[in-house]
């Protein structure tokens, strides 16, 4: 399978703009009214790329969308914030679930309170199998619906609701569901990060852990593939596995960004660093990683690789978990800043950006910001989600994991 390239080039965009500079119609305001730390709040405009032919030789148009970043607080607040929360998810039998990407005080008052600090998988893993009425998740809109989808009874409450992704944003669902009608005998795989409604769509769901696994096993039960939406991810499972797959043309906005040759003068630098690349990011550098993988994966292989120094591609949220739990290594964030740099050029999602204390605190507080998902669509989104999960736990127990995938052509 192949794609081609946005033709385009890449507009240099750099709109940081105030609150105060945006029309009104373009922010919604916050359910539960504005707090004063709302007026000092950074809207930060994001480009990202959306397929308009939706098939092999799809090219990309331009859209728009806005993250709405919270002030960094004062170490009182912060701590007053958390103390509050800490008495809310007593209060309120709630439990923590937060991404690698979030701000580390999300990231330690979720593990320090019984909650989790994980990849998109176990994230949605551990959502599904905690006893907690109420999950607070931080990270982007589709790990929230993932974890309703799971957990309908439950309710899930984020920091902000418009915390989205353009992977997500850049796969709507009727575009989508042509391009799967114009390959009906594929199957269709999916990253997590996609609408409820395009998981509906799917066989598989996959994340960035276990894609390589369960795409190897459809190639080996005799399924051709339809891959979606990141080209990156998809072109190195194709790359790995050599199935035969068609892609969606979507991309990370963060981590589209890692420059090869500005990755290759850094290397230069520091001979003895090892390069940890997530497989979200250009086949040039993923070509130059000496381990690929998840958020975990990087995780695991910082812990175990035996060298002293590492650069990482991928978003720099990462950096908190990879230093506390080494100290003695030191981490350089891979180049992003290049000849083509633009807005997004800073390795930090600017919708995990977000989430913030305080409004984990208001949503715990006041029940505001729950997600909801059609529950028509819940049925049926759930079952690609299933699949991915018993896969997982069939292949970490040592279970024949290859099993749960039926030859192709099978009821
Ligand atoms: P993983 O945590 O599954 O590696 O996903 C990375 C990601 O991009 C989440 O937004
Ligand atoms: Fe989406 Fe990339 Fe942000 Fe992850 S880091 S939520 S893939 S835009």
């Amino acid at each position: 399978g192949t794609f081609v390239r946005p033709a385009r080039t890449r507009r240099i965009h750099s709109h940081l703009l105030r609150r105060d500079n945006i029309a009104p119609h373009d922010v919604p305001p916050r359910p539960g009214g504005e707090s004063t730390a709302m007026n000092t709040t950074a809207i930060k405009d994001v480009e990202y790329e959306q397929p308009t032919a939706g098939s092999d030789g799809a090219v990309c148009s331009t859209k728009h969308a806005w993250a709405r970043v919270p002030p960094e607080l004062s170490q009182e607040e912060r701590a007053r914030l958390k103390e509050r929360i800490r008495r809310l998810l007593k209060e309120k039998n709630a439990v923590m679930v937060s991404h690698y990407y979030v701000h580390p005080d999300l990231q330690d008052l979720a593990e320090e309170t019984g909650g989790i600090v994980s990849d998109s998988l176990e994230m949605a893993r551990f959502g599904r199998d905690h006893a907690a009425q109420t999950l607070v998740v931080s990270g982007v809109k589709f790990m929230g619906e993932t974890a309703k989808i799971l957990s309908p009874e439950k309710t899930v409450l984020m920091p902000d609701l418009d915390a989205t992704c353009s992977l997500d944003l850049g796969c709507p669902i009727d575009q989508f569901s042509a391009f799967c009608d114009q390959h009906p005998d594929r199957t269709v795989v999916v990253y997590a990060n996609t609408s409820a409604a395009v998981k509906a769509r799917a066989d598989w769901l996959v994340t960035s852990s276990c894609a390589l696994d369960i795409v190897r096993a459809l190639k080996d039960a005799g399924h051709k593939i339809l891959w979606a939406p990141d080209r990156h991810l998809g072109a190195y499972i194709e790359q790995q596995t050599g199935a035969d797959m068609v892609f969606w043309n979507g991309a990370c906005i963060v981590h589209d960004e890692f420059k090869a040759l500005e990755l290759e003068l850094l290397k230069k630098e520091h001979p003895g660093a090892k390069v940890l690349v997530h497989p979200e990011s250009p086949a040039e550098v993923v070509a130059l990683a000496d381990a690929v993988g998840s958020t975990s994966a990087i995780l695991k292989a910082a812990r175990e690789m035996d060298a002293k120094e590492f650069i990482v591609a991928t978003d720099n949220g990462m950096m908190h978990k990879l230093r506390t739990l080494n100290p003695a290594k030191t981490f350089y964030e891979a180049p992003t800043a290049g000849n083509s740099a633009t807005c997004k050029s800073c390795a930090h999602c600017p919708w995990m950006a977000m989430n913030g204390l305080a409004d984990v605190a208001r949503v715990l507080e006041t029940g505001a910001n729950a997600i909801h998902v059609d529950p028509a669509l819940i049925p049926r989104a759930r079952l690609p989600i299933d699949r991915m999960l018993a896969f997982t736990a069939a292949l970490k127990s040592g279970q024949p994991a290859g099993a749960l995938v039926p030859h192709f052509g099978a009821a």
